[in-house]
């Protein structure tokens, strides 16, 4: 079966401090650009309900709005409680100028 990508957003709306918000199918991806790269990480904060890209990115972090638990955008780690756990994480790739997320 050949892989299936979805149009998530445009390169020209995201930028390193102010990530995209993107729902695939109902479930809310953050997207993000680190050092040049795209990050796509699930966007609801596993502690309660906030969503991360309303919280802060600082460098290779977002810090959850709600209880500022921490986590590492290139890998998903929740480095400081209480995320609870690691950020579920999503193939994203540019073409051309359209940002797209793969559909597992
Ligand atoms: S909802 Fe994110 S730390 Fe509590």
């Amino acid at each position: 079966m050949t892989d299936q990508w979805r149009c998530a957003g445009h390169a020209g709306d995201l930028s390193e401090d102010a990530p995209l918000e993107f729902k695939l199918d109902g479930t809310e991806i953050g997207i993000y650009k680190v050092g040049g790269e795209l990050y796509a990480l699930e966007n609801v904060c596993p502690h309660a309900y906030a969503l991360l890209t309303q919280g802060f990115v600082d460098g290779d972090t977002v810090e959850c709005p709600l209880h500022e638990a921490v986590f590492h955008i290139p890998t998903g780690k929740c480095l400081k409680e209480p995320g609870g756990r690691d950020l579920k994480m999503y193939s994203v790739r540019l073409a051309g100028e359209e940002i797209q997320i793969k559909v597992a």
